[in-house]
């Protein structure tokens, strides 16, 4: 079962949207192989971790709510919408702030949730369901068509073909096509599993991503987390928007209509999700690990 829900973005595409439940999933399990012994302790404390709950629910949660529980408000937190985009003709380019429209976009959502999370004098709901956000946004940051204003993040660039000939019958978009088909295909997790076993492929994905960083000398080390300012955030926005451009839509939106997308298109470009949840959990690592060392061990702990 797909976790993934459908909600109206800016117009009335309705898409499948996050990397879905199993890409978030394996964000959260990375990121925590990376905490800090601190870290660990301030994010299991802020949520309340606990085997029920796991990083990796709490990465996913902000999919489960945005439609309900009176959190619509969210949704446009999930992506940004660049209006320079032109795909088609090579073109690539976000514009901060004049593209997050009112600040309502995914790079001003992980600035605003960063200091609800470091605000101590916030109410423990607050902090907790801004602790679950910054999870969960790291991975759509990095899912990159949620860093396109190209057809509506290229929820609107469908029918696509999915392991069927063109022209084929299913509704697919190419951005659910990057949220759920393409990573599962990578990890050979069917997409009508239960949530027990896209649990048990994300923990395993995770560990493989983890183990294959660290044979190649990967870690926290140097990776930005100034939690003061865009600036770590804009950098991975517009590495997500430009691979866009050179990877998601370098063949044309045409031609992605008119191709089976499981074959030479997963072919080439499905080791991408692999790279690019890996490093989303690794980002994700590094904020949170400073969150916890500006907050301090005994703010931590005290919840
Ligand atoms: C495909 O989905 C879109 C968005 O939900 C919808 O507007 C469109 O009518 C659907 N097309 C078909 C053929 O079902
Ligand atoms: C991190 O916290 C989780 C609970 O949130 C716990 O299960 C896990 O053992 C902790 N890991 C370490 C290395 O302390
Ligand atoms: C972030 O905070 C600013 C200032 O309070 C606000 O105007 C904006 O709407 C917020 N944006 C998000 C995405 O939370
Ligand atoms: C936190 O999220 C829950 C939904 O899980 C919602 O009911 C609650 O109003 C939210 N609280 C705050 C302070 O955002």
């Amino acid at each position: 079962m797909l976790i993934c829900i459908t909600a109206l973005l800016l117009s009335a595409a309705a898409p499948a949207i996050c990397w879905d439940g199993f890409g978030h999933q394996t964000v959260g399990f990375i990121a925590q192989k990376y905490f800090t012994h601190q870290a660990n302790a301030t994010v299991g404390a802020l949520i309340g971790l606990g085997d029920a709950f796991d990083i990796g629910d709490a990465a996913a949660w902000a999919d489960t709510i945005r439609d309900r529980d009176n959190l619509p408000w969210s949704k446009n937190w999930h992506f940004i919408n660049p209006k320079g985009d032109d795909p088609e003709n090579h073109v690539c380019v976000m514009d901060y702030p004049t593209d997050c429209v009112n600040q309502n976009c995914i790079i001003a959502a992980i600035m605003n949730q960063t200091s609800i999370v470091l605000d101590t004098t916030n109410p423990s709901m607050a902090r907790r369901n801004a602790t679950m956000f910054l999870l969960h946004f790291f991975g759509d940051l990095h899912q990159f068509f949620h860093i396109t204003g190209f057809k509506f993040g290229g929820t609107a660039v469908r029918p696509v073909c999915w392991d069927t000939a063109a022209p084929c019958d299913s509704n697919r978009s190419l951005h659910g096509v990057w949220d759920s088909a393409i990573p599962r295909k990578l990890r050979g997790i069917p997409e009508e599993t239960d949530r027990f076993e896209d649990k048990a492929g994300a923990k395993s994905w995770a560990s493989d991503i983890y183990s294959r960083q660290k044979e190649q000398g990967i870690s926290t080390n140097g990776i930005c987390a100034e939690l003061g300012g865009p600036d770590c955030i804009l950098d991975w926005a517009t590495e997500s928007n430009k691979l866009v451009c050179s990877h998601g839509l370098k063949n044309g939106e045409a031609w992605i209509l008119n191709h089976d997308l499981s074959k030479e298109y997963f072919d080439e470009n499905g080791k991408l999700a692999d790279t690019q949840v890996g490093k989303a959990g690794l980002r994700l690592a590094a904020w949170m690990n400073a969150i916890a060392s500006t907050l301090g061990p005994e703010k931590g702990n005290d919840l």
